[in-house]
């Protein structure tokens, strides 16, 4: 009932990307593209919506109610596929109304939005939090915040079977290490299931230490029943999550004006910069093989106008 019965799943295209610090350092990068699967439904998010909802559609239940913040990519995706694919969605927002370019289009595609305040948001993770949404919303199924959980990162071992189907592509018959922007660790903890092992998975961290991406994405290998191994976080929030600097933003400039490729200052923006950081410290070797996944997210980005400016 939720999904269209056959051929859901978008195709990321991966391309080589090319800048002048992976050439001169001997590194190269391929770069799966979840920015270009939808217009919408961009990046990550049906990957981690697609398990949330077969399960929604095991238990009868409508349509979903989740979480998420004024420019949530999540939330937005989850809207769009409820317009697109016609079931009701509820969205629990972070602090007081406000409008944004994100919440405009969730009101558009018919999210029913309430506003939880600052205090009442961070009451989500105790137990009883979701008993009263579940008495007014009973047909509806709860999504924990990002689509994440293991449901989560089960869909996303599919991105492992597009990269693997598309490196002949390339000329590559192999590569080194996964690298992607880590926001609750559900998308690297798909891919840590996947590789089981075979390719090591660095997440580049977009929130500080005390967000706890790392016990989050423990918890979900230890549900899958697997070691809690095979990957490596890097602090790469650069002071706090949302937090943007001048180097940043100029790295974001200089990258979109190279490559072509756009990236926006939260996730991709903060990880291909790490990754940089890593590069010229010299602790990538030379003739290493990434996967840089594009998480997408550019439709937050424009909460960022008026920072991006000179770009846009
Ligand atoms: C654009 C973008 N990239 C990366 C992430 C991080 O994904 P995850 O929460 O699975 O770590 C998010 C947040 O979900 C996101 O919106």
């Amino acid at each position: 009932m939720f999904l269209p019965p056959t051929d859901w799943l978008p195709q990321a295209p991966l391309e080589r990307l090319d800048l002048d610090w992976l050439s001169a350092a001997r590194v190269e990068v391929a770069i799966l593209r979840l920015d270009l699967i939808d217009p919408l439904i961009s990046g990550n998010k049906w990957f981690k919506l697609v398990e949330h909802l077969k399960a929604a559609d095991r238990t009868g239940a409508e349509g979903i109610i989740s979480l998420g913040g004024a420019h949530s990519n999540h939330l937005h995706a989850l809207a769009a596929a409820g317009k697109r694919l016609g079931f009701p969605t509820v969205g629990l927002l972070r602090g007081h109304a406000q409008e944004t370019p994100t919440v405009r289009d969730l009101q558009a595609f018919g999210m029913q939005l309430h506003w939880l305040g600052y205090a009442g948001y961070r009451a989500r993770h105790e137990p009883g939090f979701w008993e009263p949404w579940q008495a007014r919303y009973p047909t509806l199924h709860a999504v924990p915040e990002g689509g994440g959980g293991l449901p989560g990162a089960l869909g996303c071992a599919a991105l492992k079977v597009q990269v693997d189907a598309q490196l002949a592509n390339l000329g590559w018959s192999d590569f080194h290490a996964w690298w992607l922007a880590c926001g609750t660790g559900t998308t690297l903890a798909g891919l840590v299931l996947a590789e089981a092992g075979a390719h090591p998975v660095f997440g580049a961290l977009a929130v500080p230490d005390d967000h706890g991406v790392a016990p989050q994405v423990e918890a979900i290998l230890r549900e899958a029943g697997m070691a809690d191994a095979g990957y490596e976080l890097i602090d790469a929030s650069r002071g706090g999550f949302a937090k943007v600097d001048a180097r940043l933003l100029e790295f974001i400039d200089r990258s979109e004006q190279a490559s072509g490729l756009a990236l926006e200052p939260l996730y991709t923006g903060k990880a291909l910069l790490a990754l940089k950081n890593r590069v010229e410290a010299g602790r990538v070797a030379s003739g290493t093989r990434l996967v840089f996944v594009h998480t997408g997210g550019l439709q937050g980005r424009r909460g960022f106008n008026t920072h991006f400016k000179k770009i846009e």
